[in-house]
């Protein structure tokens, strides 16, 4: 296939994962054959990630392109500036995320018509249509939100029908693929007491049901269980930890072929070993976390570091033997974030290098850590510590001595027992959710000196972004979008999936 053959459609694009990894997939030839052509997401921080890396994507085949790219990443160069000497990849860029922040549902006209331009335009060659209609009203901890809502009815939140919006856009466009992503707990949602994913796939297999415009049907694949009737609705669900990425994040992904399409699409090949937290995090600049509700100074911060440390050490000695090997000593003179890159011994697995430092900034980006109370910082050096010790577990709340229970009602009810979780140096991380926007709590660095929660940076790492993708926006929209996207190492290997249906 020749570069640019096949046109992608992004809906729900969030920061871009699905689309960063598809549109990276290459030939053995050197050809990139998706393009994409329009990305729809309607949250503007979201939007802003998009079309840098849009236009990014315009520009890199150019060593102008990098270089001025690498001086907006440097600060050297406003946005607006880097896309003033690019006039016309930067209109190519915006036109792509359709100049502003669009919502499905809302703002039909515009995506609908525009979407119609490029299927025209594109003709007899492939189509993909990719994303992910958003997951809160489907997801285990959307569902416990709602619970709490008073006259709370799944059937009137409209969140649980976004799917028929990408319906539509399947009767527009009749792609020849669709990749279609959610979470877990679409698997159980229900809605009138019905399980809601059996409908869903119906729908998939069948949009005119829905449409009411004539489309063809679409045979529903697994891109981990190899056949074409999947019986368990959990076949659909990906691990992307036996895939090469270092988070256990399951996600329900649906590959749909259109029916006329005779060939069967391969599955994806599981890596033997998994990708460990240290191995990706490992040579990123150490930082300190930092006071919230009080002074932020870090001489303090190596006082009350060092108290913690004693503190810790003592209390570890009641669970473990090992309390000797423990340095708890603060680093002299950490900061709070850093833009300078470190050579540290490697550890990046071969697999992930190239992916991450592709065109690698000369800067680390989006580094830069969060203010915790000071009775947290203790939490945290105990859970990080403890993690250590124990050889990668981290504590639930009934191995944390009564000294540290922090003052909430059900502290030790079940609800509550991961509240401070390490992630454990020596395995994958626990799922990336945007919840790390709220707290760190679940996300502390493994590294007890450190006595911080992960930053944007990290928590990219962890989701595969490359090192010069740049998150837009405030920090807590930066771990937001990071939370929500597909990792882009995992999308690549779909994308592989589907450039080999395509080639038959
Ligand atoms: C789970 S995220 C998608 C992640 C994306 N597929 C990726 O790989 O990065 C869902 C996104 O849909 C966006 N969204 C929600 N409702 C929308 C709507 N009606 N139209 C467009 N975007 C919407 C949300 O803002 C969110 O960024």
């Amino acid at each position: 296939m020749k570069t640019g053959e096949v046109l992608v459609i992004d809906l729900f694009a969030g920061p871009g994962g699905l689309g960063e990894g598809i549109s990276s997939v290459k030939h053995a030839n050197g050809n990139a054959p998706f393009q994409i052509g329009i990305s729809v997401e309607k949250e503007p921080s979201a939007h802003k990630t998009l079309t840098t890396r849009a236009f990014y994507r315009k520009v890199q085949d150019t060593k102008h392109g990098r270089s001025s790219y690498n001086a907006y990443l440097n600060g050297e160069l406003t946005r607006e500036e880097l896309f003033e000497l690019f006039p016309q990849k930067a209109e190519e860029a915006q036109q792509e995320t359709l100049y502003s922040p669009h919502a499905l549902g809302d703002d039909n006209q515009d995506i609908h018509q525009r979407i119609h331009q490029l299927v025209t335009a594109h003709g007899e060659r492939p189509k993909v249509v990719i994303g992910g209609p958003p997951c809160q009203a489907y997801s285990l901890a959307g569902r416990s939100r709602n619970a709490g809502i008073k006259d709370y009815k799944a059937e009137k939140d409209h969140r649980n029908f976004l799917y028929k919006e990408y319906l539509k856009v399947l009767s527009i466009a009749q792609p020849d693929v669709f990749v279609m992503e959610n979470v877990r707990g679409i698997l159980s949602a229900k809605i009138d007491g019905e399980l809601i994913f059996p409908n869903i796939l119906r729908d998939l297999r069948s949009p005119s049901r829905i449409t009411k415009i004539s489309t063809p049907r679409y045979k529903v694949f697994s891109l981990v269980v190899d056949t074409e009737n999947v019986n368990n609705p959990t076949d659909f669900l990906i691990r992307s930890e036996n895939y090469g990425v270092p988070q256990a994040r399951h996600r329900v992904i649906l590959l749909g072929v259109r029916a006329d399409i005779t060939s069967v699409p391969g599955v994806l090949t599981q890596r033997e070993e998994q990708t460990t937290v240290e191995q990706v995090l490992s040579d990123l600049p150490k930082l300190r976390s930092g006071f919230s509700k009080r002074k932020d100074e870090v001489k303090e911060w190596e006082i009350a570091v060092s108290k913690n440390g004693v503190q810790v050490k003592k209390l570890l000695k009641k669970q473990f033997k090992n309390t000797q090997e423990l340095d708890l000593k603060p680093f002299n003179k950490l900061n709070r974030s850093e833009t300078q890159p470190v050579i540290y011994p490697e550890k990046m697995p071969s697999h992930l290098i190239q992916w991450y430092r592709s065109n690698a900034p000369t800067c680390v980006l989006n580094h830069e850590t969060r203010g915790h109370m000071e009775s947290d910082l203790l939490r945290y050096a105990f859970s990080a510590a403890y993690t250590k010790l124990s050889g990668g577990t981290s504590p639930k709340a009934r191995d944390f001595p009564d000294a540290l229970a922090p003052d909430h009602e059900n502290w030790k009810s079940g609800a509550h027992a991961d509240r401070f979780r390490t992630q454990a140096a020596n395995k994958c991380s626990t799922t990336v959710t945007s919840h790390i926007s709220k707290d760190g709590h679940y996300f502390i660095h493994y590294d007890p000196k450190q006595c911080r929660s992960l930053t944007v940076r990290e928590a990219a790492r962890l989701q595969t972004f490359p090192d010069n993708y740049k998150f837009e926006g405030n920090r807590t929209q930066q771990y937001v979008q990071v939370g929500n996207a597909v990792p882009p190492y995992l999308a690549q290997q779909i994308g592989k999936v589907v450039m080999e249906l395509l080639d038959h």
